[in-house]
């Protein structure tokens, strides 16, 4: 497959289009050459990254596990538990090489004891100092969620934790997968993407251009609703979502051809605004959630400008 195609893929708002890219990516790793290691931590987050990974369809997360990647640890989803493993960390760290997802933010304030991953060695160990460790033999770190990328609801105001995202704590390359949470198939293309080609092209915010490089509002299928100045009096209005407070003219993302829950709606299509949870500054420059754009600038949303 060449990278042309996997992009023309990827924009052909095709359901399944990360399983013919992931069909491509198991047969160039060879039914029984080595698959890439995934080590996936958890910090401080509410697992629903981990939750909308169990979504994926087309590949569904089992395929994802057998024939894409070997997970060697993720938390929320490992039957190993305890030191058995904190072992299959510690192991898969000491041979190097793995992709490193990371979902939830990284807390800084009082030594990072805000998210303490697991005890070690009788003492908690901190999302922090467990980042360090892990980051080291990353061939690739990958920020899954918007907590992970930005801060996200983690960091919100006041965060009083000093809650971080990745890339703010290292000098690592990070590739941002933001949202809140993941779609499966942005977390599924972009490890493709990384076995089949390397790094994706990346935007300012270090998000992959195939998968967040137009807005919302470029593919919405109420924008001629837009067009004419027709807008929903209320939620679950069948007209445009602008005047309920949609962020899609300035939120980059492929929710309205990618579709959700096994690639059947989206958040505009199920009559609520896009509140830009792929953003940078989500949730605190998307709030008030449901009021119109031009008032929350007004408001102090200024400076936070288009993604795409
Ligand atoms: Fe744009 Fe939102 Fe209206 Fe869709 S609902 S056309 S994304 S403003
Ligand atoms: Fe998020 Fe907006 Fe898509 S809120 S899920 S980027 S429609």
């Amino acid at each position: 497959m060449r990278i042309e195609e996997f992009h023309a893929l990827a924009r052909a708002g095709r359901p399944g289009w990360s399983g013919e890219a992931a069909a491509k990516a198991r047969s160039f790793l060879g039914p029984s050459g080595p698959k890439p290691v995934l080590v996936w931590l958890e910090f401080n987050a509410c697992s629903g990254d981990t939750i909308s990974m169990l979504n994926a369809t087309q590949p569904g997360l089992g395929q994802v596990l057998s024939e894409l990647v070997a997970a060697a640890y993720w938390n929320g989803l490992m039957p190993a538990e305890g030191e058995a493993a904190l072992a299959a960390l510690m192991s898969a760290v000491e041979r190097g090489g793995y992709f490193l997802a990371v979902e939830g933010a990284v807390p800084l304030r009082q030594g990072g004891l805000y998210a303490v991953p697991f005890i070690a060695g009788g003492r908690p160990a901190p999302a922090i100092e467990v980042f360090k460790a892990a980051e080291a033999g990353a061939a690739q770190i990958i920020a899954v969620g918007t907590c992970a990328a930005f801060g996200g609801p983690s960091a919100a105001r006041p965060n009083p934790s000093d809650s971080r995202g990745v890339w703010e704590i290292t000098n690592r390359p990070v590739i941002n997968v933001s949202g809140c949470p993941i779609n499966p198939d942005w977390v599924v293309g972009t490890l493709v993407h990384l076995i089949l080609f390397g790094p994706p092209e990346l935007d300012r915010y270090r998000r992959p251009v195939f998968l967040y490089g137009n807005t919302i509002h470029a593919h919405c299928q109420r924008r001629s609703y837009y067009d004419l100045g027709r807008f929903a009096g209320e939620l679950g209005g069948a007209e445009c979502m602008f005047s309920q407070g949609c962020m899609g003219p300035i939120t980059g993302a492929d929710c309205p051809y990618r579709l959700w829950n096994d690639h059947l709606n989206w958040p505009v299509k199920a009559g609520t605004p896009c509140i830009g949870c792929t953003k940078s500054g989500f949730p605190d420059k998307s709030s008030p959630f449901y009021t119109p754009l031009p008032q929350k600038l007004r408001a102090g949303l200024k400076g936070e400008g288009s993604d795409a």
